[in-house]
């Protein structure tokens, strides 16, 4: 039994987000629009050891599965996410999250003088690079902290 296993119980049903960068856990949240008022049963360890990442974040959500542009911006937060499908208590599916090549619309560019952040009719679009996201109209690029320009 890990570490993790002993602080956060097992789930039935659901999903577990394993992996995450310690500390995006409520970022990770906030992605699936997961605030408490819906009612899910949620549980999260933060900052757990771990022997990859040395330190991670975990996110159970019973009784949900995520939908595929939900996985696509979670690997913005979390490139070495591990997906676990859990049924019947098994880990029935696991995948790591892959990164989509672009994202549209789910981040806001930080320069602003880009044209999207005008009040122009433009959807943001970010070409999505293996340390950060680069804005496909101004080419501004972000590595730090791209939680803080999510839109959602
Ligand atoms: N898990 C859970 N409930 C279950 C089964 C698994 O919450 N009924 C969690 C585990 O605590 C772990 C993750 O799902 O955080 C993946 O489980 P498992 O594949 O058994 O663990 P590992 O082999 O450690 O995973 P990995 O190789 O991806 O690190
Ligand atoms: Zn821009």
């Amino acid at each position: 039994m890990t570490d993790e296993e002993l602080r956060v119980s097992k789930i039935e049903n659901g999903t577990v987000i394993d992996h995450i960068p310690g500390s995006q856990a409520l970022n990770v949240l906030a992605i699936l629009g997961i605030d408490g008022t819906g009612g899910e049963t949620v549980s999260i360890g933060m900052n757990v050891p771990s022997d990859r990442l040395g330190r991670k974040d975990v996110v159970k959500v019973e009784d949900r599965e995520l939908s595929q542009s939900e996985v696509d911006v979670l690997s913005l937060i979390a490139p070495a996410a591990t997906i676990n499908i859990i049924r019947g208590f098994e880990v029935v599916e696991k995948h790591r999250v892959e990164r989509p090549e672009t994202v549209t619309g789910v981040l806001q560019c930080s320069n602003k003088h880009c044209i999207t952040a005008e009040d122009e009719p433009v959807d943001s679009r970010f070409e999505v690079l293996d340390d950060g996201v680069r804005c496909v109209y101004c080419d501004s690029i972000t590595r730090e902290n791209i939680a803080a320009e999510l839109l959602i």
